[in-house]
Formats: C-alpha cells, structure tokens, sequence
C-alpha cells in the first residue's frame, strides 16, 4: 500500500493501518523532504495524542515514509491519496471551489510511474465527481493499464485522529458499481475489516461517497454556527447558552454534541468543505441552497468578529498598550494545527488597536509564531500560561481545552 501525502490525514491513517494489518507494506510518500524526516524521528511533524506510540509499532517494520513518490508508485498494488485540497485562491471559482493543483499533479505522477494495474483510493476531501475526472485522466495511458478509483473520504478529527481511527463510527467506501468498481471496493473493504465491525463498513456509489463528506462537515459546522448566533440573543435577554444548549441537547433528536458556544470554528476542513459545497450548489444553478449553507460561514466570521468587540467594549473601547493573554492558539485542543484558526483572527484585530498580545498554548507555539512571524517580536509568546496570565488586563479564551490538560 502506498499513501501520498504524508500530512494529518495520510501520517496517522496510514500509521493505524500499518499497525492493525502487519501482512501490508505500507508507504507513505511526500513531496516535502524534511517532513518526511521528521515523520522518521521522535518528533513527528505533527501532534496528535497518541500518534508517536502508534509510529513506533511499526516504523521500519511495515511502515515506511519516503520522498521517492515514482518508486512508491512502482512497487504499490493500492494507492491512498491525501494530498491537500485547499481553497482556490486565484482565476475561476477562487475563495470557494477546491485548488485541486496538487490531487491533479499527483493523478498525472501515478500515470507516468505506473507499471501495472492498481486501485487508487480518493482521500483528500474533494468535489463530486473528481474520482471519476481523475479514473478518465488515468485511463489516457498508453500502456494499456487499468485504474480503478474508489472513494474512501477520512472522517477523523484532529486532537482524537487515532481514536477515531481505532473506533470509527464509520467508514464509508465509494466506487463505480461496475463489476471492476465492485471488486476494488472489496478490497478496500478488507483492509478495514481487519479491525473494524462489518457494520460500520458502509458502502455507496462514487458520487455519494464523495458528496457524503463535504455534507457532514457542513452539518457539524452549523451546528457551532447555531448555537453561536443564539449565544448573541442570549447575552441580549440575560439567557446562559451552556444552560440553554443543555436543555436543548437533552432532546434525543437533537443530541448533546457541537453545542458549545465559542469564537468561532477554525481548521483547515469547515470553512473549505462548506465553501466548496455552496460552488457546488451554484454551479449547479442552485442559488438558494448555496446561500443557504454560505450562511453558516457568514455566522461564523460574526462570531468571531463578536468576540473581539466584546472584548473591546469591556475594557472602556480602547485596548491600547493592555496586555492580553490569549490562552490557546491552536484550532481546537490537543492539536499543534493552527490552519484557519479563529485565534489568527482575533489576534491580528487585537493587534490593529495596538494591544499587547500575549500567546500561550501548550502545543501550538511553534505554528503561532509562524503564522505571525510579520509581527516579531512585538507579540510575547508563553508556554506557561501563568506567565502569560501575570499583569494581563484581559485572558481570552480561545481554545476548549480541559482545565488539566491546559496546565501539561
Ligand atoms: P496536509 O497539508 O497536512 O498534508 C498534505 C500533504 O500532501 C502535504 O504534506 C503535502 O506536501 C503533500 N503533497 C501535496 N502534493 C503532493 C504530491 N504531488 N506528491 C506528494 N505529496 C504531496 O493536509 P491534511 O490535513 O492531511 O489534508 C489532506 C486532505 O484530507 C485534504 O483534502 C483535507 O480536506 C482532507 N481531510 C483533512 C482532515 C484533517 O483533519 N486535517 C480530516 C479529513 C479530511
């Protein structure tokens, strides 16, 4: 098996099928060297709780990390995508539909390396329909070979990855259902059967599978967009919201999970998968229901903007040389991962009234510092969030970590 793209997705998915399913080889290729060499030590290039034990059981038994991506391709029966599909920031459909520059590239890598037939397995969160714009793409070699594409898209969440992995609530598999779609997607199957109740293998067409994916992200992000817009009614009729997402969350149908009001919902999935849902929509003709689930977005960044301006009001409309300790920077907790997250945001407004901003997380320091970097040294960063904390007129906080992981 190989996997191409060796970030948060493809690291610890491949690491947890390596582990469960000794009888594989397992690869995992990339384009950037020093990751991939990061991937080979202790200090992996990402964090996620529990993901350097489970590299360990495995790394340099049947799990590999190489940047030679043609060789990979060569040697493999079965290829896992997880390349990054960013929002496209240029030309056509920019700041909504999906960059698919890098899943392109790699469609046309497996193309040129191919030696033999092989099934290749559709990751990335991607539109509809690209598995089978990437099965005609490959179909256009000379070599007489045979790709089927199976749509198998990771539904795991960064800071719990390797318990979502382990215990999935489900896995669902996507493929032509032609008898060669059908046989690949057994294979597919089989792998995950390895640890995996048959039950929670669920099985679709390509479209579905793929369209499946982008849904549920836009569920799960307008439910924080839900609860977040009746946080501002509630602030105006003295209501609590935990109190009120506690009653409400009771309702069976309705369900206790996502009900936390916050600054907002960040990572580098929500926003991307809602955005690339409305293109959809719209390319489609279908104004309304893209504007619908544009909508959430719209809450979100109104939240967040919320955030900021009740913390201005708070302290007399003028921030100015106060220091305020942003406790978390990271997206959510137990992740080093900062990528869209609310707390760039507020700490660039912060900055823009001249505030004294003050940064601590116990995992995401290092990304911080980097997606910051154009305000040196005039923003102070604390691992300790007691010295953060020390003298600030304000601590903002940003990220739901538990009181005691916080302080570790
Ligand atoms: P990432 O940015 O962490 O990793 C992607 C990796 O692919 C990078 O290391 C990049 O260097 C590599 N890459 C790009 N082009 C390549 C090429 N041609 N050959 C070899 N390597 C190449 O991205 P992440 O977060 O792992 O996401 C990957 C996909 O999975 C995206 O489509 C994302 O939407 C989806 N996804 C992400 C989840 C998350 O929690 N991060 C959860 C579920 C899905």
């Amino acid at each position: 098996l190989l996997c191409i793209g060796a970030g948060y997705v493809g690291g610890p998915t491949m690491a947890m099928i390596a582990h469960k399913c000794p009888q594989y080889k397992v690869t995992v290729v990339d384009v950037m060297p020093a990751k991939i060499a990061a991937w080979q030590t202790d200090d992996l290039p990402i964090y996620e709780p529990g993901l350097l034990d489970l590299v360990k059981t495995c790394r340099g038994k049947n799990l590999f990390f190489s940047t030679d991506v043609d060789k990979g391709i060569k040697e493999s029966e079965i290829i896992f995508i997880s390349v990054n599909t960013p929002t496209k920031t240029f030309g056509e459909g920019a700041g909504k539909s999906a960059d698919l520059q890098y899943w392109e590239k790699t469609a046309r890598d497996i193309l040129r390396a191919s030696k033999s037939d092989k099934i290749i397995v559709e990751r990335s969160t991607l539109p509809v329909k690209t598995a089978i714009a990437m099965e005609r793409i490959l179909s256009l070699n000379e070599k007489g070979l045979k790709f089927e594409v199976v749509s198998n898209p990771e539904f795991l969440a960064e800071g719990t990855a390797i318990r979502d992995l382990e215990k999935p609530d489900r896995v669902l598999i996507g493929s032509k259902e032609t008898k060669s779609g059908l046989e690949a997607r057994k294979e597919i199957v089989d792998i995950y059967a390895n640890w995996i109740p048959r039950d929670r293998l669920i099985t679709s067409n390509l479209m579905s599978s793929e369209l499946s994916k982008l849904a549920a992200n836009s569920f799960l992000a307008q439910r924080i967009s839900s609860i977040n817009s009746l946080s501002a009614l509630c602030e105006k009729v003295d209501a609590d919201v935990n109190e009120v997402a506690r009653a409400i969350g009771k309702d069976s149908r309705i369900g206790d999970k996502f009900l936390k009001a916050s600054v907002g919902f960040g990572g580098s999935c929500f926003k991307k998968d809602i955005l690339n849902l409305t293109y959809l929509c719209e390319t489609f003709g279908l104004y309304e229901i893209a504007a619908y689930w544009e909508s959430i977005v719209k809450m979100n960044d109104y939240q967040t903007n919320r955030f900021v301006q009740t913390i201005t009001k708070a302290m007399f409309n003028t921030i100015t040389n106060k220091r305020i300790a942003l406790f978390g920077f990271a997206f959510k907790a137990n992740t080093s991962d900062t990528r869209e997250t609310s707390a760039l945001y507020v700490t660039r407004k912060l900055m823009m009234e001249k505030a004294h901003v003050v940064i601590s997380d116990p995992k995401a320091i290092k990304n911080a510092k980097n997606d910051l970097k154009e305000y040196g040294n005039d923003i102070e960063y604390q691992e300790d969030p007691y010295k953060a904390a020390k003298d600030a007129h304000a601590i903002a906080i940003i990220t739901e970590y538990e009181k005691t992981s916080f302080y570790f």
